[in-house]
């Protein structure tokens, strides 16, 4: 993603991230009886919230790093109820209409967007993974309450009059130290409504789980002060070193960057094949068919195949990563390698990139050609967005369709197909 692109991702998403806190503190306070917003400018604000949150699907929809797929499968629900303009129904309805809060709660199913904003990760990716993890959980956690809060004085203080700041502070008050469970006692459930028993039960729940999270996460926190992030950090703090001393080109040191940002996300600093390479043979089998279950389980050749075919192939498979716009392999080079695909999209190309001849995803393979019929690379494949791959080297390749020509013909049969496809 260029630089203005990944830049505007950032802003947008700040912003976006602002109208949600809005939404979320708003929204629960229709619960006030004494909250009566009305006029040109409220109706203002509420229809600029639509209309960001309905540009937001589109900035969405749009973003190279999730497929169309994956985005109207996961979060399409998600961003269309809350972008939804009911303030219209404020514009057209009678004079005195009042949308009904479970409409407006709409709004606030954006809430479950938060954790999923790249950039709040990525420019975080410097913080300790724990301290990422217990801020999010006090922003969930202090709007939780003042929600908790507003549910209370409309279910307690409905037309008991008071100031709309006095009403609010006493129950958020109430509601401090009851999910705190410091519980002084000195503002307590009315004992003959049910309702209000029940209510402070549910919340004093929710205040011990609370506390034993946060407890709990500061303590590994502490305990292991992030030894593998250290160790992460040095390595990237070595190349970065590095490469300013041999002043490489700032857009190759960002990309270098990203590259290690993605490699911290998806392996927390773990690297399967040395830990595998330093296990006996004994172990090695399983622990490589757990390791690679994913990709085992997602490359549709692999379904039904010999389990020792399954075995072999398991432990000489090599976990690679590439950046958007990395080629993996180039035309005309030799090759020594085949790829699958667990996760991300690779597009293959004609030598000068003009033509794109498919677009390969999660569970397919790219590579073989050169490796079957010995011949140099017969198409360029560049990585779309970040792409996590195996690789299988040309020995270990050699050694497998020796022993299991099942497992050949269908490679063979996939490769004519390809062959076919491209001329
Ligand atoms: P290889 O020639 O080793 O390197 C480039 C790879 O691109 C090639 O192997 C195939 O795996 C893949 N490839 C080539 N043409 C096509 C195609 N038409 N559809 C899908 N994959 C292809």
């Amino acid at each position: 993603m260029s630089k203005i692109k990944s830049d505007f991702i950032f802003y947008w998403d700040a912003l976006i991230l602002l109208l949600i806190t809005y939404a979320a503190i708003e929204v629960p306070l229709h619960l006030l009886p004494a909250y009566k917003p009305s006029g040109v400018l409220y109706i203002l604000a509420e229809c600029i919230l639509s209309l960001c949150f309905i540009i937001d699907i589109y900035v969405r929809y749009h973003d190279p790093k999730t497929s169309h797929k994956s985005y109207l499968k996961r979060w399409s629900l998600i961003d269309i109820l809350p972008a939804i303009p009911f303030e219209l129904l404020l514009v057209f309805g009678d004079s005195g209409f009042e949308i009904p809060v479970i409409l407006r709660a709409f709004r606030i199913v954006k809430i479950f967007r938060v954790a999923s904003f790249k950039p709040l990760w990525e420019y975080s990716s410097n913080l300790n993974p724990g301290i990422v993890r217990l801020g999010f959980f006090f922003y969930y956690l202090a709007l939780g309450m003042h929600w908790i809060s507003c549910g209370w004085i409309k279910m307690r203080m409905q037309g008991m009059g008071g100031s709309l700041i006095n009403e609010y502070l006493n129950a958020f008050y109430w509601c401090t130290t009851t999910v705190t469970t410091i519980g002084y006692g000195d503002i307590t459930p009315d004992h003959s409504k049910n309702i209000e028993i029940l209510y402070t039960m549910a919340v004093q729940f929710l205040g011990a789980g609370a506390y034993g999270y946060t407890i709990g996460n500061i303590a590994t926190l502490l305990t292991n002060i992030d030894v593998a992030r250290i160790r992460h950090r040095e390595r990237v703090d070595r190349v970065a070193n590095f490469m300013k001393s041999k002043k490489m080109p700032k857009k190759l040191q960002e990309r270098v960057h990203h590259y290690y940002n993605y490699l911290w996300e998806s392996r927390q600093g773990y690297d399967d094949a040395t830990i595998l390479s330093e296990l006996p043979d004994s172990f090695k089998y399983e622990f490589a068919s757990l390791l690679n279950r994913e990709i085992l389980r997602k490359v549709p050749m692999f379904k039904g195949a010999d389990p020792n075919l399954i075995r072999e192939i398991a432990v000489c498979l090599k976990p690679c990563i590439y950046t958007p716009g990395d080629a993996v392999c180039t035309y005309g080079e030799i090759g020594d390698k085949m790829y699958f695909i667990n996760k991300g999209s690779v597009e293959v190309m004609s030598q000068d990139g003009r033509d794109v001849y498919a677009t390969l995803k999660d569970g397919d393979f790219f590579g073989e050609l050169a490796l079957l019929l010995k011949q140099p690379r017969n198409a360029t494949i560049k990585a779309v967005g970040y792409c996590d791959l195996y690789s299988l080297s040309k020995e270990s390749f050699d050694l497998v369709i020796s022993n299991y020509p099942d497992f050949e013909q269908n490679i063979q049969k996939m490769a004519s197909e390809r062959m076919n496809n491209k001329s």
